[in-house]
């Protein structure tokens, strides 16, 4: 009897021990895969330079701006990771056509990494027209690994808020940040708030986020969940929503979701290779909205239509 005992009091101490190995190896497996992580997406980066470009910053919840006319017109670019001279290409062009505002869907660095960072800083101090409010949101290359938790931190640096709205006269544009891929839940609060106070005061909303919505029978797969797509729906259930423009899909395209025009644009690592530089202007006239796409070849030949 007593030998029985002994061996079960052995066999419990052997799983236990063998329980604790297994836990310890999780556990280092899970630090390693973080710090290579860490190591791989800025989370080892300093913060230490001052934007040379500091009025990229959005402070405040509330942007308002007060155009000089009767209509206006905003530009959208979307993801230019890759290489600079299209990318300095597109702001250029946007610009030149004095937008009140112009708009960059996230994704501008591809690891988030300090040095990404300051070269893509200093391209818009070089060049960008500083008479131009430009708005950016991050994507999900904008989110840093670092010691307290996964965000994007040299864009909190560098551009502040990552969720925030604009209004211009019976317009209203609201900015999300999907940089983790869905909807979080206090943008789900935010979001309702935002369009509640437009319907008060009869106002359009345009929303801008970095992932689209999913559209599978259109293919559009590589997207926000189907989840946070669902989400999204009920969010905006019955609110009037005149536009939505997103980055994410390396084209520029319109497909209807909830029958809300989606407009998609971005560069992608083919830009000025196999394909045109591409980017939206957006001419607002009364109620609508004329979207057009603009597209830039390397040699620099121009083309517009409308989408
Ligand atoms: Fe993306």
């Amino acid at each position: 009897m007593e030998n029985e005992a002994a061996m079960s009091r052995s066999a419990k101490t052997l799983i236990v021990k063998a329980i604790v190995v297994v836990c310890m190896a999780t556990l280092i497996g899970l630090g390693g895969n973080y710090l290579n992580a860490m190591q791989t997406r800025g989370g080892f980066d300093a913060i230490i330079r001052d934007s040379p470009a500091p009025e990229l910053r959005v402070a405040e919840e509330r942007i308002l701006l007060e155009p000089s006319e009767g209509s206006f017109s905003f530009a959208v670019l979307g993801d230019m990771r890759w290489e600079s001279p299209p990318r300095i290409a597109v702001l250029k062009d946007a610009q030149q056509r004095k937008p009140l505002f112009m708009t960059n869907l996230g994704d501008a660095v591809a690891k988030s990494r300090g040095a990404e960072w300051e070269k893509y800083l200093d391209e818009l101090a070089a060049n960008w027209d500083r008479s131009i409010p430009y708005f950016h949101i991050p994507g999900g290359h904008s989110r840093n690994y670092r010691f307290d938790g996964v965000y994007p931190a040299f864009f909190q640096h560098y551009f502040g808020r990552t969720n925030y709205y604009v209004d211009v006269k019976g317009w209203r544009f609201c900015f999300l940040d999907t940089s983790s891929g869905n909807i979080p839940n206090d943008q789900e609060s935010w979001l309702k708030e935002r369009l509640r106070e437009a319907e008060r005061d009869r106002r359009k909303v345009v929303l801008f986020m970095h992932h689209p919505p999913r559209l599978e029978a259109q293919g559009i797969k590589h997207a926000l969940s189907g989840a946070d797509t669902q989400k999204l729906a009920q969010i905006i259930k019955g609110g009037e929503i005149a536009a939505i423009f997103c980055g994410h899909i390396h084209s520029t395209f319109k497909y209807t979701w909830d029958g809300i025009p989606v407009y998609v644009t971005s560069l992608d690592g083919s830009s000025w290779k196999e394909q045109p530089a591409e980017y939206l202007h957006v001419v607002v006239q009364e109620n609508q909205l004329i979207v057009t796409r603009t597209s830039l070849t390397r040699d620099m030949a121009r083309s517009v239509e409308q989408l």
